[in-house]
């Protein structure tokens, strides 16, 4: 319904994690929802991949609203949420999947300019 263009780019060829597929897609899913939601009927949401020190990083990089920073503390909470059919629902399930997987979950964001959503994982012991 909006002509957002999504571009994945990846420092690395191939990047392994242990992961429980459909929740990473889940979570994936969920911060490119919100980053369309954010915008407006135009623009690009960029998902880079790289590998950094001792993790591997994932940023989804919108061109949207911005979240205001006395918001920012609320991002993740249980049923916060800014939409009129929002849920409030899908950051705490990723917050709470990308725990499960011992990663972490960052946001930093500039009204008017766009939000950044930084992933990390571990990345595995060689067996
Ligand atoms: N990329 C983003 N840009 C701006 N605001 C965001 C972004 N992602 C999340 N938010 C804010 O965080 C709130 C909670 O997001 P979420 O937990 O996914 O619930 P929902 O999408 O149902 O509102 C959103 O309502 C919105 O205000
Ligand atoms: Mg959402």
């Amino acid at each position: 319904m909006k002509c957002i263009e999504i571009i994945i780019t990846s420092t690395n060829t191939e990047i392994d994690i242990n992961c429980e597929s459909t929740k990473i897609k889940q979570v994936f899913i969920n911060l490119i929802k919100n980053a369309i939601d954010a915008m407006e009927n135009n623009g690009e949401i960029r998902i880079i991949i790289d590998k950094v020190s001792d993790h591997i990083q994932v940023r989804v990089i919108d061109q949207g609203a911005g979240i205001p920073q006395e918001l920012l503390m609320k991002i993740g909470e249980p049923f916060y949420t800014t939409k009129e059919k929002g849920t409030g629902l899908g950051l705490m399930v990723c917050y709470q999947i990308i725990e499960k997987h011992e990663g972490t979950i960052h946001v930093d964001s500039k009204v008017g300019v766009g939000t950044t959503f930084t992933i990390t994982f571990p990345i595995p012991k060689a067996t």
